[in-house]
């Protein structure tokens, strides 16, 4: 049976901050896509990382469709109603459209979706981040679908020893999409050359070159190419289909123990690690560290199981404290070089206005010695 798998996420408000929402609101948006959804959806599900709330869809009406998207930003909207009765910060935040328009691409909510044929065991893994944009997936999905120190399977079994195809997207951008297919392992250091910079090169989805099926998709929306300004951070999420053709479950979670650099923390300025956790996490120090969650589910005939809590094992507790320690390591040099992201992140923030307000004091010293100043 050819399913769709649809996810769309958005920060709608936060109780104490931008740590996590309420119950009223989720019950709120998980009311609207169960009632909503009942002629339209074959199953859904409705969690939360940190601060935003993700809505897991099957259903029949492929990728982009209005009647799903239009759900989904109903029930934002219902949810943004709570969030305001209640107080919450940031109500709406990620709501950026006034109307909506076709589909929420360019309106404020991440989306990854994919269409395809349910195989006879059919797993998945969704992966939501807060406190990052999309760029964050760089690196796990570099390791995992092209580096084999990271996945034996590329060594072992014959299907992924064919490579697969990264669709990579210049989401620096504006207007239509450019975006690029380069072909793992040929084209390998073209890759890497491109995901080193995941603030601009950012993979949309990836592609078995065996069987030509979908592994991965990706948001890629980032919020101040919608806003102009800073209106909080990107926090993507993706699917990734894993097993047979694909790379296995712990081969796609195994990069998620570096504790990679990630942009995004604090008011979305600064370089923090990110964090595994256990699903429906907020966040806390520095407003962060910035998380991730997974849920793993197989699907059969659009019905989704029980999430499986990928990163609830003990192992991963090792990993939060080494994390951690590279965050609080980083925060020790406070706003100095590498904490804090570069000046073409931060002109969306208001330093701009600072900046500006120095430039007509600065001077060019005239040529010869500097006069004494005088003394106060
Ligand atoms: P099982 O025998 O537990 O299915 O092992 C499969 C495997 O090797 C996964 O990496
Ligand atoms: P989000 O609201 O996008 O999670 O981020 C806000 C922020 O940067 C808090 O410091
Ligand atoms: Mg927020
Ligand atoms: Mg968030
Ligand atoms: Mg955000």
């Amino acid at each position: 049976m050819e399913i769709t798998l649809s996810v769309l996420k958005a920060d709608i408000g936060s109780i104490g901050g931008h740590i996590q929402p309420s119950t009223a609101l989720t019950e709120k948006v998980r009311e609207i896509i169960q009632h909503k959804g009942r002629k339209q959806l074959i199953d859904s599900r409705v969690s939360w990382t940190g601060d935003d709330i993700a809505i897991l869809m099957t259903h029949q009406q492929g990728v982009g469709a209005t009647a799903i998207h239009e759900m989904a930003w109903e029930a934002f909207l219902a949810g943004t109603e709570v969030a305001r009765s209640e107080g919450l910060y940031g109500a709406g935040q990620d709501l950026l459209a006034d109307a909506f328009s076709g589909n929420v691409r360019g309106m404020g909510p991440g989306v990854a979706e994919m269409t395809f044929q349910e195989r006879d065991a059919e797993p998945f893994v969704l992966f939501a981040a807060d406190k990052t944009d999309p760029g964050a997936f760089n690196l796990p999905l570099y390791r995992a679908f092209a580096d084999p120190m990271n996945t034996p399977g590329l060594l072992l079994s014959p299907a992924l020893t064919e490579g697969f195809r990264f669709v990579i997207m210049d989401v620096a951008h504006t207007g239509k999409d450019r975006v690029i297919e380069l072909e793992a392992p040929e084209d390998l250091y073209r890759i890497a050359a491109l995901l080193r910079d995941p603030e601009r090169y950012v993979v949309e989805s990836i592609w078995s070159r065996h069987s030509g099926q979908q592994a991965v998709a990706a948001s890629t929306s980032r919020l101040h190419n919608i806003a102009g300004k800073y209106t909080g951070k990107d926090d993507p999420v993706m699917l990734v289909r894993v097993q047979k053709d694909f790379p296995a479950t712990g081969e796609i979670l195994a990069p998620f123990s570096t504790g990679h650099f990630v942009a995004g923390g604090m008011r979305g300025s600064h370089n923090m690690p990110l964090m595994p956790v256990p699903l429906n996490a907020g966040t806390s120090y520095f407003d962060g560290p910035p998380i991730v969650t997974g849920a793993a589910f197989c699907v059969h005939e659009g019905k989704l199981t029980d999430p499986v809590d990928v990163f609830a094992h003990p192992f991963w507790d090792r990993v939060r404290d080494q994390v951690a320690d590279k965050a609080m390591d980083m925060r020790r040099q406070g706003f100095f070089g590498a904490a804090m992201l570069p000046m073409d992140e931060l002109e969306y923030t208001g330093i701009t206005t600072t900046l500006d307000g120095l430039d007509e004091r600065f001077r060019i010293r005239p040529d010869g010695p500097e006069p004494l100043r005088q003394a106060l």
